[in-house]
């Protein structure tokens, strides 16, 4: 559902329920000309009414503005809602001079670009980014299981944490250390956002099963992307990079076990089978001084871990693991707390769940971390 002006009896334009597509290709010279005509207009009574034929042609194939499908040149690809949005911020200017504000902020979005160092971002239509999150709270109520994905992989994360995580946090053409990849998650969401990737992965059938995933999904970026068998705690990482073509990364994303919640495997250098918490710390703080080494600074490590309970107390092995990330001197960013999501089979355990919370005074677990840092 997406936005849609109307003119109401005292001539004000508010917002009602469409359903129109998401991005348009706009003639790009013509809208600058209107957006110039519009700054001249007076009234404002009469800019209104001006709005609201700039508008009609956005849904007018032969208003000027669309550009017809095929013809790209001079055309911008634009959100429809983001359009729409502002020319009723400025149609909803109460004077001349508010109005040609935001007329020409809608230009500068139009003609420059400003983006930072660590993403694509264009900041001068940061409100076209709807599909990113800033909120540290993610309720995620359906796992992306579009294209190759799948969640047939015990304990792989939702492919919008690594989609999020790049969009914010790298730029194209970067590279992406993911140091536990599994079933290559991120690897497969970084080929689409045309990204480099270079996942590790400490068992073999798993990691061959993520690079047939791969294989499987289009590469419309023609970038690299690849999974590699070894230990992340025990890699010399800049020639795992070099091999893979890279000097060095612009991302690392860590989602290691949660310690022997589930047990990945019966190999001793399984971070699963850490033989104590200590020593689960004690391997993550190599993952992280290893993989640490390669990031350039100023760029992003993401930490994603839960807690668990253990003998009637919980254990908050998310905020330890954040620490061992915080002893090493990188700087917290950010702390996200993500929903788990819900699947039917599991009704009767959570039921049982509810029963074992009310009797042993707990709460259940629903949360996990996403953990935020940067490399000074
Ligand atoms: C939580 S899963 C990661 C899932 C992944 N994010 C995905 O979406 O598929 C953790 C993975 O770490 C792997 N692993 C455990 N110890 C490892 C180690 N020392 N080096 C590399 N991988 C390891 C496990 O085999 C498992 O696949």
């Amino acid at each position: 559902m997406t936005a849609k002006l109307v003119l109401n009896s005292g001539d004000l334009l508010k917002l009602s329920p469409v359903a129109t597509p998401q991005k348009i290709r706009v003639n790009r010279r013509n809208l600058l000309d209107e957006l110039a005509y519009l700054k001249t207009v007076e009234p404002v009574n009469l800019l209104r009414d001006c709005i609201l034929e700039l508008r009609q042609k956005l849904f007018n194939p032969n208003g000027g503005l669309l550009i017809p499908a095929g013809n790209f040149e001079l055309s911008e690809e634009m959100s429809l809602d983001y359009l729409l949005e502002e020319l009723e911020q400025i149609a909803g200017a109460f004077t001349l001079d508010r109005a040609r504000y935001y007329l020409n902020r809608l230009e500068k979005g139009l003609t420059k670009v400003r983006t930072g160092l660590i993403n694509d971002i264009n900041l001068n239509r940061w409100k076209e980014y709807r599909d990113i999150n800033t909120d540290s709270l993610w309720i995620l109520d359906r796992r992306d299981n579009s294209g190759v994905h799948t969640a047939q992989y015990w304990g792989n994360f939702v492919p919008q944490i690594p989609s999020q995580l790049m969009k914010r946090y790298t730029k194209k053409g970067d590279w992406v250390l993911d140091t536990f990849s599994g079933l290559g998650t991120t690897m497969i969401e970084s080929q689409r956002l045309g990204r480099n990737g270079l996942g590790i992965e400490l068992q073999a059938a798993t990691a061959a099963r993520s690079t047939a995933l791969l294989e499987a999904e289009p590469n419309l970026h023609n970038v690299t992307n690849r999974v590699v068998v070894g230990d992340s705690a025990h890699l010399d990482y800049r020639r795992t990079l070099e091999d893979a073509g890279a000097k060095s990364a612009q991302l690392l994303i860590m989602h290691p076990p949660y310690y022997d919640i589930i047990k990945f495997s019966d190999d001793d250098a399984d971070l699963s089978n850490a033989p104590s918490l200590e020593s689960f710390l004690e391997m993550m703080g190599r993952v992280i001084d290893g993989a640490g080494e390669v990031l350039d600074r100023g760029r992003y490590l993401a930490l994603v871990i839960g807690d668990k309970f253990s003998k009637g107390e919980w254990i908050p092995l998310g905020f330890m693991t954040m620490n061992e990330v915080q002893k090493r001197g990188f700087q917290l960013k950010s702390i996200i707390v993500k929903n788990f999501e819900h699947t039917a089979g599991k009704r009767n355990q959570q039921e049982l769940w509810k029963y074992r919370a009310l009797l042993g005074g707990f709460y259940i677990f629903k949360h996990e971390y996403i953990f935020l840092f940067k490399k000074n």
